[in-house]
């Protein structure tokens, strides 16, 4: 397939692809959306299973490879747009979709559009039909580290050494919460409590997101699915034992500068 370098490291993550591959032929039917299609890869799975898939992407080079990609796929329409624009949406002019395929992952949603895409989309999923991902588990750890910025954690560069328990802090799944609420929350603000196993100082945290495919197929960080984000707070000393409080709180899809984090000590 002809792409980007950043596609072509994508479709190189077989872990990744793996997850998406098993969870996409055995639940694309009827109409399909693939949103975020870049390389197309996820939609010409769907398409031997469907009726119709619709690939939108955002970014006119893409979505231009895109459609010279798919160009012999009869029942894939590539569509060029932003997602999370309800004009954009209402202008397509879509059928309603039996399967919604969303991968515009990273680490919590945070730095990606993935949580305000699904919220303007959730309208045009029929009452039976699926999204892929199901959801996100988040978990946070607290870490010593000697960087000063947000950064994620690539094969252990920037050295951070683990000083505590991971807490699974949240687990959000995608259409259960379209479900009850007609959309997902985009606001996370945390207080979490958590506990040091080990003495050190504490000047950041370490935040893990496990992608969850399926129900049954969890999908842990690999190299382009979410690597884990670590993020400076204040330092404190701390002893095996002890717990710290961490504030946290976010914006999924308000991009990196929206975190804010601190901490302080319990016991
Ligand atoms: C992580 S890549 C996934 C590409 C492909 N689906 C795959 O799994 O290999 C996310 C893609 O979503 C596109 N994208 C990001 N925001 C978008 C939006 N608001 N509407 C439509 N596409 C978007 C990006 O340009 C990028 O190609």
């Amino acid at each position: 397939m002809y792409e980007t370098s950043y596609h072509h490291d994508l479709t190189s993550d077989y872990e990744r692809l793996a997850g998406f591959y098993e969870a996409i032929i055995n639940n694309a039917n009827g109409i399909v959306y693939d949103i975020g299609a870049g390389s197309g890869i996820l939609s010409t799975w769907a398409a031997p299973y469907a009726n119709f898939v619709y690939a939108v992407e955002i970014n006119p080079n893409v979505a231009k490879r895109t459609e010279s990609q798919l160009k012999d796929f009869k029942n894939i329409k590539v569509i060029l747009g932003d997602a999370k624009n309800t004009l954009f949406l209402q202008k397509a002019n879509l059928e309603k979709a039996d399967l919604i395929i969303c991968e515009m992952l990273d680490t919590a949603l945070i730095d990606e559009e993935q949580v305000p895409v699904l919220n303007s989309v959730a309208k045009n999923l029929k009452a039976c039909g699926e999204i892929i991902p199901n959801g996100i588990i988040n978990g946070v750890e607290p870490v010593e580290i000697d960087v000063e910025h947000i950064c994620y954690d690539e094969d252990g560069s920037p050295k951070n050494k683990v000083l505590g328990d991971l807490l699974i802090y949240d687990k959000i799944d995608f259409k259960d919460q379209i479900d009850k609420n007609k959309w997902i929350d985009e606001n996370i603000d945390l207080m979490l409590d958590l506990k040091i196993n080990k003495k050190g100082t504490v000047s950041g945290i370490k935040i893990t997101t496990f992608t969850l495919i399926t129900q049954d197929i969890i999908c842990g960080p690999t190299p382009m699915l979410n690597p884990p984000l670590i993020i400076p707070t204040n330092k404190l000393k701390v002893d095996e034992g002890n717990s710290i409080k961490l504030s946290l709180s976010y914006i999924m899809g308000g991009g990196l500068n929206s975190i804010e984090a601190s901490i302080k000590r319990i016991s």
